[in-house]
């Protein structure tokens, strides 16, 4: 840490194990609905860790608890070495944590905001300044820095929120769907600012409903769906699994549908898919530019209209319909498709499979 500094990361490296986060059959129940269901993590010291999973599958619960803000009914979880149940007050001193939904105050300045959160933090005066002047900094915030928060943009707000986590230097972060609801030039800032928490010497365990932000940050992804893990890979491991990327077309004739499958078979490795609803043919492929450029020749010499033509990286659904068999489903549970606010993930996440895919493909343009 630099000159300075306040931060308390003496606790940072040697948890014995290696690990800064274990949980081992996590329960957690809200009357009959199981939040948790044994749910296993393990998350290696000094990595970024992607908690991947559909509208409620468990991943804020997972945080919630990790984090000691809600009590566990059955499992163990140790943090920073600690154990959550038994000694919630020192593991809380180790760990920072970004919510779902901003806390940052919208009248307040940037500064006044890291001060505010400096002095909560039992800092003095004095070393609360001069820790917003650090944190500003670290997250380029410095010229913005005496705005109102009111002004600021969706990635702006988003980098402050993980400044005000950042306070203490935590060993450990928690940070949950930090990008979810901004666009894409924000989403590219706060990958930025994670990445350097990590190179800092912070442990990250990062929740996201998408794959392409945890294949971009973590190096260890855990699936989660109905309270349990359901994988635990390397980036590379889940994109084999669900084949890699696809070729998509979309047509404007059913008719065309088995010719369009014919054609693809021919430049895929695997099984090409048709939704007749949609009027839809994908399949995997791994010679992208190639297996387009031909696909798109052979279409058009044989006259069938094409309204679209692309490849496409594999989706959080793409990862969820191999290892369950179905598709990401909304929680079912009166909760989404509008039953939260802020930032429209919800109803996104309650359309059908296809939008859920656009809405990736859009987000990683
Ligand atoms: N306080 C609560 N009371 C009752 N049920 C709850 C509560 N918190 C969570 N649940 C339920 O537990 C399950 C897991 O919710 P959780 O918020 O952990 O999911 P999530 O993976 O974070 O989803 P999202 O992507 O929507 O944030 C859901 O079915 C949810 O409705
Ligand atoms: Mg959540």
């Amino acid at each position: 840490m630099g000159e300075g500094s306040v931060g308390n990361d003496g606790h940072r490296g040697g948890y014995g194990d290696g690990y800064a986060v274990r949980a081992e059959g996590l329960e957690k129940r809200y009357g009959e609905k199981r939040a948790l269901d044994g749910f296993d993590l393990a998350v290696r010291e000094g990595t970024v860790h992607g908690l991947l999973g559909p509208n409620g599958a468990g991943k804020t619960t997972a945080v919630r608890i990790l984090s000691t803000l809600i009590k566990l009914d059955g499992g163990r979880a140790t943090v920073a070495g600690l154990d959550v149940a038994r000694d919630p007050r020192e593991v809380r001193a180790r760990i920072g944590l970004t919510g779902q939904y901003a806390a940052v105050d919208e009248v307040l300045t940037g500064r006044q905001n890291l001060e505010m959160f400096g002095r909560l933090f039992h800092l003095g005066g004095r070393r609360a300044k001069l820790r917003a002047t650090e944190l500003l900094e670290q997250f380029d915030l410095t010229d913005a820095a005496d705005k109102g928060v009111g002004k600021y943009s969706g990635g702006m707000r988003r980098r402050l929120d993980l400044a005000a986590s950042m306070i203490l230097a935590p060993a450990v972060l928690f940070l949950d769907e930090p990008t979810t609801g901004l666009d894409p030039r924000s989403r590219g800032e706060v990958w930025e600012s994670v990445r350097a928490l990590v190179a800092s010497g912070t442990t990250v365990l990062l929740t996201t409903q998408y794959l392409e932000e945890a294949d971009k940050l973590a190096s260890q992804i855990t699936v989660i769906d109905q309270g349990r893990a359901i994988a635990d890979d390397t980036p590379d491991g889940l994109k084999n699994l669900v084949g890699g990327d696809r070729i998509e077309v979309v047509v404007a004739e059913r008719s065309d549908i088995p010719r369009v499958v014919k054609v693809i078979a021919r430049v895929s490795d695997g099984e090409p898919e048709a939704d007749e609803e949609e009027l839809r043919v994908h399949a995997p492929v791994t010679d992208r530019v190639s297996a387009l450029t031909e696909v798109a020749r052979t279409l058009q010499d044989d006259g069938v209209q094409v309204e679209d033509i692309g490849l496409r990286r594999p989706s959080l659904d793409d990862v969820f319909l191999r290892l369950t068999g179905h598709r990401t489903e909304p929680a079912g549970d009166g909760r989404s498709g509008g039953g939260k606010s802020g930032d429209g993930k919800s109803a996104a996440s309650a359309k059908s499979a296809s939008s859920a895919e656009s809405a990736e493909k859009e987000a990683v343009v």
